[in-house]
Order: structure tokens, then sequence, then C-alpha cells
């Protein structure tokens, strides 16, 4: 398989170059913003008609949330016409397409896992902007992925939140500041060199369609903050606090796991953060 991955220097981009390069069946050809902006048509075009692959990966995406809330024409840019711009390219060429999308396509009213076929309802900018880009890239390319996955964190960091929830949870724990965080949100905190682990069989396997990709089991932000403290033996004041004491200007689900009647869940998520606490910060003790 030859595969063109867009947002490759990014969290979940990163760890799929670094867990499937090398893989016997894969030609991976990693592609950043320097090769191709993906609200630049013609760019993308020249770069996918260049690169000839059979499936091209997308994990670009404007997801800092207040920002879209603050520019909504900017997330829409570049997810919504981004999507249609890497969707139609990969059609050109009679390559699939795989778009990344999230949890926050639901409102979070249900308290059971939302499956795929679950209606979507975002509540905010973000939100909408990826219900769209799912929309568009099934308009734009009938030979299609969609993966829903949910609270990523990786090696690299987000590149557009700037670090990752437990990289903050460190360093909060390191300065000896009191922690506040939210325990009315739940969900399932998602290592991204679990979904990289993960999705290639699925793709070699010819999955199409929409599939929830994410960690097994369900907690709440301060839980899982808990559990970074108890596997690191920190021991910072944390307290919980609710959404609405935390305030800012996004409407969140509080309840968005994701549960799959297509595919089985990823390792538990406590599973994930073990493997991703050794792999960034060495062995647990
Ligand atoms: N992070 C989460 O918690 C989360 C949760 C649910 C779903 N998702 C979805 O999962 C996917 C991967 O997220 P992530 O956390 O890995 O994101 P990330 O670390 O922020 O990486 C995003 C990548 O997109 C690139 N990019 C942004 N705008 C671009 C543009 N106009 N042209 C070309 N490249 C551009 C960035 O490049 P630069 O470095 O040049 O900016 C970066 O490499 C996204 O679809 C996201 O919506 C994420």
């Amino acid at each position: 398989m030859r595969i063109l991955l867009l947002g490759a220097n990014g969290q979940l981009g990163s760890d799929i170059a670094r867990l499937w390069q090398g893989q016997p069946d894969v030609d991976l050809i990693p592609a950043t913003r320097a090769d191709a902006d993906v609200t630049d048509f013609a760019a993308v075009q020249t770069l996918v008609a260049r690169t000839e692959p059979d499936l091209v990966l997308n994990t670009t995406a404007f997801h800092n949330l207040p920002l879209c809330e603050n520019d909504p024409a900017t997330a829409m840019t570049v997810n919504v016409v981004g999507g249609w711009n890497v969707a139609t390219a990969a059609r050109e060429v009679g390559a699939t397409i795989v778009q990344f999308s999230t949890d926050y396509v639901f409102d979070g009213n249900k308290r059971s896992p939302y499956l795929e076929s679950d209606p979507r309802a975002a509540l905010n900018i973000y939100g909408a902007a990826k219900i769209a880009t799912e929309d568009t890239v099934r308009i734009a390319n009938p030979d299609h992925l969609i993966v829903r996955v949910s609270g990523l964190y990786g090696l690299a960091g987000s590149a557009g939140k700037g670090g990752n929830f437990v990289e903050t949870m460190l360093r909060l724990a390191r300065e000896g500041q009191p922690i506040r965080v939210v325990a009315d949100q739940i969900t399932a905190p998602t290592n991204t060199a679990e979904i990289a682990s993960a999705l290639l069989p699925l793709l070699r396997d010819g999955l199409r369609g929409t599939v929830h990709l994410a960690a097994d089991g369900e907690t709440s932000w301060y839980e899982f903050a808990r559990a970074i403290f108890a596997l690191r033996r920190l021991t910072p004041d944390c307290q919980p606090t609710t959404t609405a004491e935390f305030g800012g200007p996004v409407r969140r689900p509080l309840y968005s796991v994701l549960g799959s009647e297509r595919i089985p869940r990823l390792p538990h998520w406590r599973d994930g953060l073990e493997r991703y606490l050794r792999e960034k910060h060495g062995p647990l003790s």
C-alpha cells in the first residue's frame, strides 16, 4: 500500500509515521504543511498526483476550540474545505481518503458509548465543522473511511493545542501549583500510538465507511489526571471542579465516549496511558 500521510508532524500523524514506516507492505509518504497547505486545492492536487497513493490519510485539522469559536471562517476553511480538497484529489487518482473526525460531533446527552449510527448534534463550531467535514468527504469521494477518535495525546504533543493533557498535568505538578480539573466531562482519552497500531490492520482488511476508534473504558478528566499522578508517584494538590465553575467560551459535551458497532475498541485507557508514560518518561516504578 502506498500511503500519503498529511499532517505527518502532528500528534497522530507523527505516531502513524513512527509506527508504520518500515512495515513490509507499506510505502509511507509523510507530508506536512510545507508540502501542501490543505486549503490550497492546486497544491494538494499536485502533491497527490505526484505521489500516486492508494490511500491518503488526512490527519490535519484546526481544532483549538476557543480559536474555532472566535474564528469560524478558519475553522470551516481548514477542516471542511481542507477535507473536501484532500478527498477530491484522492478521488481523482483513484485513492481512498481516510479522514479523522471527533467525539465532539455528539452533544453528550447519551449516558452509554456513542455508536457510529447515533445521530450527530454538535455543541460548538469545531464540532459543527467536523460534521460538515465528514459530509463533504463522503460527497467528494465514495471510497472513504471516516475515523472518529477522542481525547488524543501522543508523544509529539498536539501541534494545534500546544502540548497535550498528560504533559500539562505533569508540568503543573512539577511547578507545585494547585490543579483544578473538570470531573463532569466523561470521555475515553486515547493514546495516538494505540490508534496507529490498530488502524493499519483495519486498512489492510479494506475497512470503509465511518468507524469509532477510541480507548476502552471511560473516565472524567479529573480521574484521568489522578491516574497520571499515581503512575508517576506524584502527589500534587489536585481537586475536582465542574465545567460550569471552570467556565470558558466553548460548550462541550459532558459525555463523549465512543463505542463501536463495527470493530473492537482499543486497549483500555489505563493501558494506553501506561504505554505513553513508559515511552515518553521511562519505566513505571
Ligand atoms: N487532539 C484531540 O484531542 C482530538 C480529539 C478528537 C479528534 N481529533 C482529530 O484527530 C486528528 C488529529 O489530531 P492531532 O491532535 O494529531 O492534531 P495536531 O497535533 O494539532 O496536528 C494537526 C496537523 O495539521 C496540520 N495542519 C493544520 N492546518 C493545516 C493546513 N492548513 N495545511 C496543512 N497542514 C495543516 C498541522 O501542521 P502545522 O504543524 O504546520 O500547524 C499539524 O501537523 C484531527 O482530525 C483532529 O480533529 C483530535
